[in-house]
Protein backbone atom coordinates (compact mmCIF):
# COMPACT_ATOMS: atom_id res chain seq x y z
CA UNK A 1 0.00 0.00 0.00
CA UNK A 2 1.45 2.97 -0.69
CA UNK A 3 0.59 6.39 1.52
CA UNK A 4 1.15 10.20 1.37
CA UNK A 5 -0.16 13.38 1.50
CA UNK A 6 -2.11 14.71 -1.90
CA UNK A 7 0.78 15.64 -4.67
CA UNK A 8 3.39 12.78 -3.12
CA UNK A 9 3.42 11.01 -6.13
CA UNK A 10 1.73 7.76 -4.79
CA UNK A 11 -0.29 7.22 -8.11
CA UNK A 12 2.78 7.65 -10.57
CA UNK A 13 5.13 5.32 -8.42
CA UNK A 14 2.08 2.77 -8.26
CA UNK A 15 1.86 3.08 -12.28
CA UNK A 16 5.58 2.56 -12.11
CA UNK A 17 6.00 -0.15 -9.74
CA UNK A 18 3.12 -2.43 -11.65
CA UNK A 19 4.76 -1.86 -14.71
CA UNK A 20 7.99 -2.92 -13.36
CA UNK A 21 6.09 -5.87 -11.74
CA UNK A 22 4.32 -6.75 -14.80
CA UNK A 23 7.93 -6.37 -16.36
CA UNK A 24 8.81 -9.60 -14.51
CA UNK A 25 5.95 -11.35 -15.40
CA UNK A 26 4.05 -10.84 -11.84
CA UNK A 27 0.32 -10.59 -11.79
CA UNK A 28 -0.20 -7.39 -10.41
CA UNK A 29 -4.20 -5.83 -9.35
CA UNK A 30 -3.63 -1.66 -9.28
CA UNK A 31 -6.09 -0.47 -7.12
CA UNK A 32 -6.87 3.16 -4.89
CA UNK A 33 -9.40 4.18 -2.18
CA UNK A 34 -11.56 5.90 -2.45
CA UNK A 35 -12.74 3.02 -4.56
CA UNK A 36 -14.82 2.65 -7.30
CA UNK A 37 -17.60 1.02 -5.62
CA UNK A 38 -20.95 2.78 -4.31
CA UNK A 39 -19.36 3.81 -1.36
CA UNK A 40 -16.27 5.34 -2.86
CA UNK A 41 -18.07 7.08 -5.42
CA UNK A 42 -20.10 8.71 -2.77
CA UNK A 43 -16.74 9.56 -1.06
CA UNK A 44 -15.78 11.49 -4.25
CA UNK A 45 -18.93 13.66 -4.50
CA UNK A 46 -18.08 15.06 -0.52
CA UNK A 47 -14.09 15.69 -1.53
CA UNK A 48 -15.28 17.80 -4.83
CA UNK A 49 -17.57 19.80 -2.34
CA UNK A 50 -21.00 18.64 -4.39
CA UNK A 51 -22.22 16.97 -1.41
CA UNK A 52 -21.06 17.83 2.71
CA UNK A 53 -21.53 16.45 5.80
CA UNK A 54 -19.90 15.57 9.23
CA UNK A 55 -16.27 15.04 9.13
CA UNK A 56 -17.20 11.67 11.67
CA UNK A 57 -19.70 10.77 8.85
CA UNK A 58 -16.83 11.09 6.22
CA UNK A 59 -14.72 8.73 8.74
CA UNK A 60 -17.82 6.15 8.63
CA UNK A 61 -17.86 6.19 4.89
CA UNK A 62 -14.14 5.82 4.74
CA UNK A 63 -14.27 2.84 6.83
CA UNK A 64 -17.53 1.53 5.04
CA UNK A 65 -15.74 2.15 1.62
CA UNK A 66 -12.69 0.27 3.02
CA UNK A 67 -14.16 -2.73 4.11
CA UNK A 68 -16.58 -2.92 0.59
CA UNK A 69 -12.99 -2.67 -1.46
CA UNK A 70 -11.49 -5.37 0.54
CA UNK A 71 -14.53 -8.10 -0.08
CA UNK A 72 -15.41 -6.61 -3.68
CA UNK A 73 -11.77 -6.64 -4.55
CA UNK A 74 -8.26 -6.84 -2.87
CA UNK A 75 -9.64 -10.37 -1.19
CA UNK A 76 -11.11 -11.81 -4.68
CA UNK A 77 -7.49 -10.49 -6.24
CA UNK A 78 -5.30 -12.20 -4.00
CA UNK A 79 -7.38 -15.02 -3.88
CA UNK A 80 -6.20 -15.56 -7.28
CA UNK A 81 -2.73 -15.27 -7.22
CA UNK A 82 -2.41 -11.42 -7.82
CA UNK A 83 0.14 -8.88 -6.00
CA UNK A 84 -2.41 -6.06 -4.74
CA UNK A 85 -1.12 -2.62 -5.04
CA UNK A 86 -3.20 0.47 -3.38
CA UNK A 87 -2.92 4.10 -3.70
CA UNK A 88 -4.00 4.77 -0.11
CA UNK A 89 -5.53 2.77 2.89
CA UNK A 90 -6.15 2.90 6.46
CA UNK A 91 -3.42 5.12 6.52
CA UNK A 92 -5.34 7.90 5.32
CA UNK A 93 -7.72 7.58 7.75
CA UNK A 94 -5.71 8.34 10.66
CA UNK A 95 -4.49 10.88 8.69
CA UNK A 96 -7.01 13.17 7.14
CA UNK A 97 -9.62 11.85 9.60
CA UNK A 98 -7.45 11.97 12.17
CA UNK A 99 -7.58 15.65 12.08
CA UNK A 100 -11.45 16.09 13.24
CA UNK A 101 -11.68 12.29 15.03
CA UNK A 102 -9.90 10.44 17.75
CA UNK A 103 -7.43 7.76 16.61
CA UNK A 104 -9.17 5.61 18.92
CA UNK A 105 -12.41 5.36 17.13
CA UNK A 106 -10.99 5.50 13.98
CA UNK A 107 -9.06 2.34 15.19
CA UNK A 108 -12.39 0.57 16.19
CA UNK A 109 -13.88 1.67 12.63
CA UNK A 110 -10.68 0.09 11.01
CA UNK A 111 -10.47 -2.75 13.22
CA UNK A 112 -11.47 -5.47 9.90
CA UNK A 113 -9.50 -3.91 7.35
CA UNK A 114 -6.96 -6.54 6.59
CA UNK A 115 -3.36 -5.59 7.47
CA UNK A 116 -1.50 -5.02 4.54
CA UNK A 117 1.99 -7.08 4.08
CA UNK A 118 3.83 -3.44 3.47
CA UNK A 119 3.03 0.17 3.74
CA UNK A 120 5.31 2.56 1.88
CA UNK A 121 5.07 5.99 3.48
CA UNK A 122 6.27 8.34 0.25
CA UNK A 123 7.20 11.80 2.49
CA UNK A 124 6.93 15.08 1.14
CA UNK A 125 6.29 18.52 2.53
CA UNK A 126 2.95 20.47 2.19
CA UNK A 127 5.18 23.29 0.62
CA UNK A 128 6.34 20.87 -2.02
CA UNK A 129 3.04 18.84 -2.94
CA UNK A 130 1.28 22.08 -3.23
CA UNK A 131 3.26 23.31 -5.98
CA UNK A 132 2.84 19.81 -7.22
CA UNK A 133 -0.83 20.07 -7.24
CA UNK A 134 -1.20 23.74 -8.47
CA UNK A 135 0.96 22.56 -11.98
CA UNK A 136 -1.42 19.62 -12.49
CA UNK A 137 -4.78 21.34 -11.21
CA UNK A 138 -4.15 24.95 -11.63
CA UNK A 139 -6.97 26.78 -9.45
CA UNK A 140 -8.90 23.53 -9.04
CA UNK A 141 -9.00 22.13 -5.66
CA UNK A 142 -10.63 18.98 -3.29
CA UNK A 143 -11.30 18.73 0.43
CA UNK A 144 -7.80 18.13 1.97
CA UNK A 145 -5.96 20.43 -0.62
CA UNK A 146 -4.92 23.43 1.32
CA UNK A 147 -1.61 24.33 2.74
CA UNK A 148 -2.64 24.32 6.36
CA UNK A 149 -4.65 21.12 5.96
CA UNK A 150 -1.95 19.48 4.05
CA UNK A 151 0.85 20.44 6.93
CA UNK A 152 -1.11 19.11 9.48
CA UNK A 153 -1.84 16.15 7.68
CA UNK A 154 2.05 15.73 7.17
CA UNK A 155 2.37 15.84 10.72
CA UNK A 156 -0.36 13.13 11.19
CA UNK A 157 1.28 10.89 8.66
CA UNK A 158 4.69 11.40 10.57
CA UNK A 159 3.64 10.91 13.73
CA UNK A 160 1.95 7.54 12.56
CA UNK A 161 5.13 6.00 10.87
CA UNK A 162 7.29 7.94 11.54
CA UNK A 163 7.73 7.47 15.41
CA UNK A 164 10.41 4.79 17.11
CA UNK A 165 8.06 1.89 17.41
CA UNK A 166 5.09 2.71 15.48
CA UNK A 167 1.55 0.37 15.84
CA UNK A 168 1.30 0.63 11.93
CA UNK A 169 4.97 -0.47 10.30
CA UNK A 170 5.85 1.02 7.34
CA UNK A 171 8.77 2.15 5.35
CA UNK A 172 9.46 5.76 4.96
CA UNK A 173 10.53 6.95 1.56
CA UNK A 174 11.78 10.73 0.89
CA UNK A 175 9.06 11.70 -2.06
CA UNK A 176 10.46 15.05 -2.69
CA UNK A 177 13.61 13.59 -5.07
CA UNK A 178 13.44 12.61 -8.79
CA UNK A 179 10.75 9.97 -9.80
CA UNK A 180 13.45 7.93 -10.82
CA UNK A 181 15.31 8.29 -7.14
CA UNK A 182 11.67 7.39 -5.59
CA UNK A 183 11.55 3.96 -7.73
CA UNK A 184 14.36 3.09 -6.90
CA UNK A 185 13.82 3.07 -2.80
CA UNK A 186 10.21 1.20 -3.65
CA UNK A 187 11.51 -1.29 -5.98
CA UNK A 188 14.28 -2.12 -3.05
CA UNK A 189 11.84 -2.47 -0.17
CA UNK A 190 9.02 -4.24 -2.53
CA UNK A 191 11.98 -7.00 -3.22
CA UNK A 192 12.38 -7.26 0.03
CA UNK A 193 8.84 -8.66 0.67
CA UNK A 194 8.58 -10.44 -2.54
CA UNK A 195 9.67 -13.90 -2.52
CA UNK A 196 11.88 -15.32 -5.50
P1 LIG B 1 -6.48 11.23 -4.02
O1 LIG B 1 -5.94 9.94 -3.50
O2 LIG B 1 -5.54 12.36 -4.13
O3 LIG B 1 -7.18 10.87 -5.36
P2 LIG B 1 -7.47 11.87 -6.58
O4 LIG B 1 -6.12 12.12 -7.19
O5 LIG B 1 -8.37 11.01 -7.43
O6 LIG B 1 -8.12 13.09 -6.02
O7 LIG B 1 -7.74 11.76 -3.22
C1 LIG B 1 -8.31 11.14 -2.23
C2 LIG B 1 -8.54 12.13 -1.10
O8 LIG B 1 -9.25 11.45 -0.09
C3 LIG B 1 -7.26 12.64 -0.48
O9 LIG B 1 -7.39 14.02 -0.19
C4 LIG B 1 -7.17 11.89 0.82
C5 LIG B 1 -8.60 11.60 1.16
N1 LIG B 1 -8.77 10.37 1.94
C6 LIG B 1 -9.14 10.47 3.26
O10 LIG B 1 -9.30 11.58 3.79
N2 LIG B 1 -9.32 9.34 4.01
C7 LIG B 1 -9.17 8.09 3.48
O11 LIG B 1 -9.34 7.07 4.20
C8 LIG B 1 -8.79 7.99 2.10
C9 LIG B 1 -8.63 6.64 1.46
C10 LIG B 1 -8.61 9.15 1.37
Amino acid sequence: MLEGIDGAGTTTQLARLADHLEAQGRRVHRTFEPSTGPIGRLVRSYLKGELTTAPGALALLFAADRLDHVSREIEPALASGQIVLSDRYVGSSFAYQGLASSPAWLRSLNRYARRPDLVLYVRVDADTALARIERRDGDRRELFEHRETLARVVDAYDALYCGPSPEWPAIVIDGSRLPEAVFADIDFAVRSVLSD
